[in-house]
C-alpha cells in the first residue's frame, strides 16, 4: 500500500502546485481503488499472474467510469504489480510458475574462527567484473538503475560552485554540507543524528572498517549474521580478528536469542550486523528484534556496528527503521553509503561511531587524512533534491520485478530441492542447492561458459555453504541475464547427475 499511498502524497503536492483544472475527486477515487488493489495483491489474495477485472467489469463494480479504472491499472502498471498482456486484459505481475522453498534458519558455529577467504573472493571479483562475462556475482548495480544525469549534474553543479574546493586541503572529518544532509535523511532510519559527530568515508566499507578498528585489538572475536557479506569477512581477516557466525534466519535477519547465548560464553568484542536485507541473505529483522538487539548490546558494554546500506530498498516501511534508533547509550556504530541506492561512483559514505566518535574521528584523520569535499558536495546536493523518495521507490519496483522474475528462473531450471531466499527488497538471492552439491564446482563449470556466480564458501568460515551460491541481480537484466541463469540451473543439474552413483 505504501508504494501508491506515498505516490497519491506526491501527486496531491503535484496537484496543489499545478493547480488548474484537475478534477481531484477523481483522482483520489482512482488511487483508491489502486491502493485496494495493491493491498490484495502485497496479501496474495490476487496471486501472480491472475487476471485482473476488466475495465468494464471494475467500473461497474465500483461505479466509478472507466477512466479511472485504467487511471488506476496504469497506476499499479507504473509500480509493476499489473502487467498488460495485449488483447488479453490486465494480470498480476509475474507468471504463476514454480516456486522454490526459502532457506532455514543457519546454525550456531561453535566457537570463533580465524578468517582466511580474501583469496578466493578476490578471485570470484576479479571474474565478475571482466568484460564479456555474465555477471550474478557481484553486487553493483548497474548505471540504468541510477539517476546517471542528475548525478553528473550534482557533480559539475559542485565543481561550479565550490571552485575552491578543488584546490585546497579540506579539514575536519567531512563536508558540513553532506554531514547536515546526512543527518536529515537519518530520520528516515529513526534517527536523530548530530552533524557535528557524523564522520565521512569513502564508502560503507571503510566506514565499517574505521569503526572495527576504534574498538577491536588483533585477536579479538566479532560476531556476524552467517552467511555474512565477504567484505565484513575480508576486513576481519586483514584486522587478525576472529569471526563468530550467529544463526540468522533468512526472513528475520540475526537471531537476537543464540546472540545472547553467544556473549555469554564467548569474548566477543563488537557485533556487525545489517539488520534491513543483510547480504547475502536478504533478511530484515522484525522491529521488536530490533529493539531486543539494542538493548542487548547495551547491557552487555559490546559495540553493535549496524551497517544501514539497503534501508531505503526494503520494501516495508517500518523495517527500515534502524537498530540505533532504540539505543540512547550509544553503543550503536550507524554506517552507511548511497553506493547501493543513488551514486556508487562518488564512493562517500558516513559513520556515527555513537560513543566511539572520538576515536572513529582520529582513526579517520591517521588513514585517509582528510576527504574528498567535490564528492561530498555533489551527494549533499542530491540528497537534498525532491523526488529521492520516489527514486528509491522507483528502484525498489525495478528491482523487485527482475528478483521475482529471478526466483522464477531458480525455481523452474535449477535441480529439485533447491532452495532460494524470498527478501523484501534489494538485489540479492542466497541459492541453496540440494546437500552433496558442490557450488565451487558450479562456479569453475559457469566460468568456462563465462558466466559469473559467487560460490556460498566466501560468505562464511564455517564450510557450511558449500552447496549455495549468491546471485547478484543488480547488473543489467535482460533475455542474456534470463538464459545465462537457465544455464546455471542446467549446469547444477548436470553437476548434480555426474555425482550420482553409477547404474
Ligand atoms: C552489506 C554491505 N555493506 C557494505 C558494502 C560496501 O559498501 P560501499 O560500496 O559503500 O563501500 C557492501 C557492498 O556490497 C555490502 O553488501
Amino acid at each position: 500500500m505504501e508504494a501508491i499511498a506515498q505516490d497519491e502524497r506526491r501527486d496531491t503536492r503535484q496537484e496543489s502546485r499545478q493547480g488548474a483544472g484537475q478534477d481531484r475527486a477523481q483522482e483520489t477515487l482512482y488511487l483508491r481503488i489502486a491502493q485496494q488493489l495493491e493491498g490484495s495483491i502485497r496479501a496474495g489474495t490476487l496471486a501472480r499472474g491472475e487476471r485482473l477485472a476488466s475495465v468494464r467489469e471494475l467500473a461497474r463494480q465500483q461505479g466509478v467510469s472507466m477512466a479511472t479504472v485504467v487511471q488506476a491499472y496504469r497506476t499499479l502498471e507504473d509500480a509493476r504489480l499489473i502487467e498488460a498482456r495485449p488483447r488479453s486484459g490486465y494480470f498480476v505481475a509475474g507468471r504463476p510458475g514454480r516456486r522454490a522453498a526459502e532457506p532455514e534458519t543457519t546454525a550456531l558455529a561453535p566457537q570463533a574462527q580465524p578468517v582466511a577467504v580474501s583469496s578466493l573472493s578476490a578471485r570470484v571479483m576479479g571474474m565478475a567484473h571482466e568484460p564479456g562475462v555474465v555477471s550474478f556475482g557481484a553486487v553493483c548495480p548497474s548505471a540504468d538503475l541510477f539517476p546517471e544525469e542528475r548525478v553528473r549534474r550534482a557533480v559539475s553543479r559542485a565543481a561550479q560552485r565550490h571552485r575552491a574546493s578543488l584546490c585546497r586541503y579540506p579539514t575536519g572529518h567531512g563536508a558540513a554540507e553532506f554531514r547536515r544532509a546526512v543527518a536529515r535523511q537519518a530520520l528516515a532510519l529513526g534517527c536523530q543524528l548530530d552533524p557535528e559527530r557524523i564522520v565521512s568515508t569513502t564508502g560503507c566499507q571503510a566506514a565499517i572498517s574505521l569503526c572495527l578498528r576504534a574498538v577491536t585489538q588483533p585477536g579479538d572475536v566479532v560476531a556476524l549474521e552467517s552467511p555474512t557479506s565477504f567484505g565484513f569477512l575480508e576486513l576481519l581477516e586483514s584486522m587478525h580478528l576472529r569471526a563468530l557466525e550467529i544463526p540468522t534466519h533468512p526472513r528475520h535477519g540475526l537471531s537476537v536469542d543464540a546472540l545472547s547465548l553467544a556473549l555469554d560464553t564467548q569474548p566477543v568484542k563488537a557485533v556487525i550486523a545489517v539488520p534491513t536485507l543483510s547480504n547475502p541473505l536478504g533478511s530484515s529483522m522484525p522491529l521488536a528484534e530490533r529493539r531486543r538487539l539494542a538493548q542487548l548490546v547495551a547491557q552487555r558494554g559490546v559495540a553493535l556496528i549496524e551497517d544501514v546500506l539497503y534501508n531505503p530498498l526494503c520494501e516495508h516501511d517500518e523495517q527500515r527503521r534502524a537498530v540505533r534508533s532504540f539505543d540512547p547509550t550509544g553503543h550503536v556504530m550507524l554506517c552507511g553509503s548511497y553506493s547501493k541506492t543513488l551514486a556508487p561512483g562518488l564512493r562517500v559514505g558516513w559513520t556515527d561511531a555513537g560513543r566511539w566518535s572520538a576515536e572513529v574521528r582520529h582513526l579517520k584523520a591517521v588513514h585517509s587524512g582528510s576527504y574528498t569535499e567535490l564528492m561530498e558536495l555533489a551527494l549533499a546536493d542530491l540528497l537534498m533534491q525532491p523526488g529521492l523518495e520516489s527514486g528509491f521507490r522507483h528502484l525498489r519496483s525495478t528491482v523487485a520485478a527482475r528478483v521475482a522474475d529471478a526466483r522464477e528462473l531458480v525455481a523452474e531450471s535449477f535441480p529439485k530441492g533447491t532452495r532460494v531466499t524470498d527478501p523484501p527488497g534489494g538485489f540479492i538471492l542466497w541459492v541453496e542447492l540440494p546437500a552433496g552439491s558442490d557450488a565451487m564446482a558450479l562456479y569453475e563449470a559457469c566460468l568456462r561458459e563465462r558466466i559469473c556466480i559467487a560460490p556460498g564458501s566466501i560468505f562464511s568460515t564455517t564450510g557450511r555453504y558449500g552447496h549455495c551460491i549468491r546471485l547478484g541481480l543488480g547488473g543489467r537484466w535482460d533475455e542474456a541475464q534470463r538464459r545465462a541463469l537457465r544455464r546455471v540451473g542446467e549446469l547444477a543439474q548436470a553437476l548434480m547427475r555426474e555425482g550420482e552413483p553409477a547404474g
